[in-house]
């Protein structure tokens, strides 16, 4: 398999690269990332050297650029992690997520068909559903997003259906819970609790704290993203929930406690607007049709990630200080696209 996996350096890219590394070393990958704040070379450390394993610096969004890498790659999968993610950023500006969650697609999209590609697998979240009181949503479920961030993906979701629709494009989509785990920007709720509770800051939570989220392992979530490669039908849709439905309160309070900090940290400020209450997936079907299931339990996974980030400080003060941003160029040189 040729793969081009696009928003590698990302939190959920970097650790599909180095999950499907391991699981199928003969694979070809071309990791396409703009590094963004959020795209950090040092997460996929150790790759420089492989042969099978190449970065490229571009634009989802910069059509002669994707053509380009779509020309000389000859990949003949696609992988879209690209996106703008946090939600927060999205309230205070919504454009660079209405351009790269659907006009990048959009690119995306038409140099899969232009160049033939066999398989686009769009990864979209849980957010597009918007918020459940009691059930949980199915893929075929009414898309109610609720901040800019969700909408642009559920924009996203309607465009690269209507390309297997319309064209017959083989596309796939996957709507996963709240990720956790190694390698995740300390913008996002779990690296920020702990990284608060490491520096003994206080610890912002949302409204009363009661909101819930369901968790999954982000090497969970790279499975099944792999499951759903390798498995599922074109056109379909597939939720990834870790079925592990916790209050932000809880989540909170659990970090504090394995961490020996005292839950006087915690700081109760107002709350985000349109804050969706829960978010809750039925994963029956990709049980059912692709056999996958989560296999890390909620306790086994904060373990692993808080030592994680207990073991990687020098990680966490590069991406608070910004050096990693001159990573790329100290590590990788001039590497880009006029390499190709
Ligand atoms: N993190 C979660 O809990 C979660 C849950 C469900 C779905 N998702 C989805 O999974 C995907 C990955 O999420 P993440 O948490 O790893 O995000 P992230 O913010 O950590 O990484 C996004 C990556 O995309 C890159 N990028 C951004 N704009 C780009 C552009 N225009 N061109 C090329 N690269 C660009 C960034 O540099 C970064 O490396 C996203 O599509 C997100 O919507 C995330």
């Amino acid at each position: 398999m040729k793969l081009l996996v696009t928003g590698g350096c990302g939190f959920i890219g970097s650790n599909f690269i180095r999950y499907i590394i391991k699981k199928h070393p003969s694979y070809r990958i071309v990791n396409v990332d703009k590094l963004t704040y959020a795209g950090n070379l040092e997460n996929l450390h150790g790759l420089k050297k492989k042969r099978t394993y190449r970065f490229i610096k571009a634009d989802i969004c910069n059509a002669s650029q994707m053509t380009k890498v779509f020309k000389k790659t000859k990949s003949d999968t696609v992988i879209n992690f690209a996106a703008e993610s946090h939600v927060d950023r999205s309230i205070s500006s919504a454009a660079p997520f209405i351009k790269t969650n659907f006009l990048g697609v959009g690119v995306l999209l038409n140099c899969a068909l232009e160049f033939g590609v066999k398989k686009f697998l769009h990864i979209s979240t849980d957010e597009v559903y918007g918020s459940i009181l009691r059930g949980k949503f199915k893929e075929p479920s009414r898309l109610d997003p609720s901040s800019p961030y969700s909408a642009s993906k559920a924009a996203a979701d309607g465009l690269v259906m209507s390309y297997y629709r319309t064209y017959g494009l083989p596309i796939l989509i996957t709507r996963s819970s709240n990720n956790y785990g190694p390698y995740q920007f300390p913008e996002k709720f779990i690296p920020l609790v702990i990284l608060n509770a490491l520096t003994n800051k206080k610890i912002p939570l949302y409204g009363d704290g009661l909101n819930i989220r369901d968790w999954i392992y982000v090497e969970d979530n790279c499975h099944a993203i792999d499951t759903v490669l390798h498995k599922g039908m074109p056109g379909e849709i597939y939720n990834i929930g870790g079925q592990c439905e916790r209050t932000n309160r809880f989540v909170v309070k659990t970090i504090l406690k394995i961490l020996k900090k005292p839950a006087s940290l915690i700081t109760y400020v107002q709350d985000r607007p349109g804050h969706d209450r829960r978010y809750a997936l039925s994963v029956t079907k990709i049980r059912n049709e692709l056999k996958w299931q989560p296999r890390t339990s909620f306790s086994e996974g904060l373990k692993r990630t808080i030592a994680w980030y207990l073991d990687n400080q020098g990680w966490l003060k590069n991406t608070q200080t910004g050096a990693y941003r001159t990573f790329y160029k100290k590590y990788y040189g001039s590497l880009g696209l006029k390499d190709l």
